[in-house]
């Protein structure tokens, strides 16, 4: 590997070979996000903890500071929306160039497996790579967005992880599921978990992240369940421990209760 690519890799899976991105991307296509209105005062908080940013460049620019940042792994597909016909019909919004003048530590971009645009996101991807590898910036596919995500079971996401891999894309995020070895076992190229909608209790979120985690996933992409939480400090706080401190998810329940307790105590 090229010492460019292999620097950009090294600065967002950390030595221990995990890593935990924070997405806050979702408004390429929801617009404001519950949570997400204001995405600088979303962020700043929470940025202490994570290993890298995932976000478009319209909120980079207008709301991340540049002398205080983290690597950065800019979305750069789009152009749809969730009013839209097809969430699936995305092409490439941002450029390699564009990608190299933010400093961007990787790209990201979406694939839609089994959707009507999957031959378009598909080659979308691997022209990516192309682009990428000329450059050195990895590439991070998204799969599984949208209407994919309810075929949210270990068969879906193992093709369509390991379609993002053979095309070449040196990361792949997708959702936790049962028997998610199968998934992870398919990839050679490491998987990052992303949570979805918020679910109903932190508990479940921990018990999902540190599954994964044994079953060969390097860490999280992880988002809503984050900074939609009432307490998202403490929420990173405990994924964060999971993820790089190897707690189990009792003991990142009891880091969440902690600082909960102590910022009611401050309030
Ligand atoms: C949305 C994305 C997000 O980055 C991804 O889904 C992770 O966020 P969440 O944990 O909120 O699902 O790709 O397009």
């Amino acid at each position: 590997m090229e010492w460019g690519m292999a620097n950009r890799l090294a600065q967002l899976i950390q030595p221990d070979g995990h890593a935990l991105f924070l997405p806050v991307d979702h408004g390429y296509f929801q617009g404001p996000t519950r949570k997400l209105e204001e995405p600088g005062k979303t962020i700043k908080p929470l940025l202490p903890y994570a290993d890298a940013l995932f976000v478009t460049r319209g909120v980079l620019r207008s709301s991340v500071e540049p002398g205080n940042s983290k690597p950065v792994i800019l979305r750069v597909s789009g152009g749809t929306s969730m009013v839209g016909k097809d969430l699936a019909n995305e092409g490439i919004t941002t450029s390699m160039e564009e990608a190299v003048r933010l400093n961007a530590s990787a790209v990201g971009i979406s694939v839609f497996v089994g959707s009507d645009y999957e031959k378009e996101s598909l080659l979308n991807l691997a022209k990516l790579v192309d682009d990428g590898e000329r450059y050195g910036i990895p590439v991070m596919a998204v799969t599984a967005v949208g209407k994919e995500m309810e075929k949210r079971d270990a068969r879906y996401l193992a093709l369509a992880c390991r379609i993002a891999a053979e095309l070449g894309a040196r990361v792949v995020k997708t959702y936790w599921c049962e028997h998610f070895e199968k998934v992870t076992g398919g990839c050679p190229v490491p998987v990052v978990m992303a949570g979805g909608p918020q679910v109903d209790t932190e508990f479940e979120v921990f018990e999902f992240v540190h599954d994964g985690i044994q079953k060969g996933s390097i860490g999280v992409n992880l988002g809503r369940n984050i900074w939609q939480n009432e307490f998202p400090v403490a929420m990173i706080k405990a994924i964060r421990a999971i993820v790089h401190g190897k707690a189990v998810s009792r003991e990142a329940q009891e880091i969440y209760d902690g600082e909960k307790a102590g910022k009611a105590k401050q309030s």
